[in-house]
């Protein structure tokens, strides 16, 4: 068991959120009202119904469900609603600031129009108190050309993202599929991130490096299975946004004690703690650290070093960073180690 006062030190101390899937923030309750509000038809009889279909067996058995939760969202106040509930919870989790990825093509396939998806987003990140900047992401079981058309309907509004991620399934759609885009994406001034070596083998992590050219690894966890790509990681300080809890449930590993995050810190590979999909996967932010933190032997000063590499591995402005930095320092500063 987690003694109180580590359980109070993680509670409490100032967290960057980088791997967060805004659709994966809607709550069964949320998803619910929208859809009466939308008059909407979902295939669950109730909430308890919906989240009685929260079990899942592997990365394509949870897209099935988080696809249908998504298709209650149809107009600019839905994702207003949604990113604003998730930036309250956020805030309360002491998180100073969020990278959040949008899938428009998730929406822009029902006809929704992609400035109100990106408007909903933005205008609850203008409207909280928590720093947050959106990356749009791509959804790697379409095409390549799927992808530069929806690159086009999203550049006119440019100045509400900041990044370009690749998620949904991974097994048999390599980065390389992307890699065209992705040169096009770097060329526009876009910072670049992409899912890896989440269920896909250490081949794709490598690719997403050197033919995508990102500057993150979304997972990563599967690299040790390639002990010179781990070395590769440490040397270069790639950062990586695990996401716990997202791994027990899609079944990455069996259990938390089974978690290789301690392996990754000790071999010097820069590993953050996010929360992927917290609606679907039984938390938010403090809950994926309270459950590292209660599997894994790790203490105050991994905290502290979780802490510094979540704001580390941000895409902020150097003095943003720094000042972010300072108050994690600051926060660990009154405890005994
Ligand atoms: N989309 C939402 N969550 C995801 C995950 N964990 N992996 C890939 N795509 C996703
Ligand atoms: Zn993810």
């Amino acid at each position: 068991m987690l003694n109180t006062q580590l359980r109070g030190v993680l509670e409490g101390m100032p967290k960057a959120e980088l791997h967060i899937h805004i659709e994966g923030s809607l709550e069964p309750e949320l998803i619910f009202a929208l859809a009466a509000r939308n008059h909407v038809t979902l295939p669950y009889a109730s909430v308890d119904d919906l989240r009685a279909a929260y079990a899942f067996s592997d990365l394509q058995s949870f897209l099935d469900i988080y696809y249908a939760g998504a298709s209650v969202l149809l107009h600019e106040q839905d994702f207003y609603d949604m990113t604003a509930a998730y930036l309250q919870r956020a805030a309360a989790d002491n998180v100073r600031h969020a990278e959040i990825f949008f899938d428009p093509q998730t929406h822009t396939a029902r006809g929704v129009p992609i400035k109100d998806v990106i408007d909903g987003i933005y205008r609850a990140c203008q409207d909280s108190p928590v720093s947050a900047t959106l990356i749009l992401s791509f959804l790697r079981h379409l095409s390549e050309e799927d992808a530069f058309a929806t690159l086009e309907q999203a550049l006119p509004y440019r100045d509400k993202y900041i990044g370009i991620g690749l998620d949904s399934s991974e097994r048999g759609n390599p980065p390389e599929k992307f890699a065209r885009v992705f040169a096009r994406c770097k060329e526009l001034g876009f910072r670049l991130v992409a899912h890896a070596g989440e269920e896909g083998p250490p081949a794709y992590i490598e690719t997403a490096l050197d033919v995508l050219k990102v500057e993150r690894i979304d997972h990563g966890v599967r690299c040790l299975d390639d002990p010179a790509l781990v070395q590769r990681l440490a040397r270069e300080q790639m950062a990586l946004t695990v996401c716990p809890l997202s791994n027990i449930k899609l079944c990455v590993f069996s259990e938390m004690a089974q978690h290789n995050l301690l392996q990754l810190l000790d071999a010097g590979v820069k590993v953050t703690i996010n929360s992927d999909d917290p609606a679907y996967f039984g938390g938010y932010m403090n809950d994926n650290f309270i459950a590292t933190f209660e599997a894994l032997p790790l203490g105050l000063a991994h905290a502290q070093r979780l802490a510094r590499n979540g704001f580390e591995a941000a895409f902020l402005p150097e003095a943003h960073k720094q000042q972010l930095l300072a108050e994690v320092d600051a926060y660990f500063a009154s405890f005994a180690f």
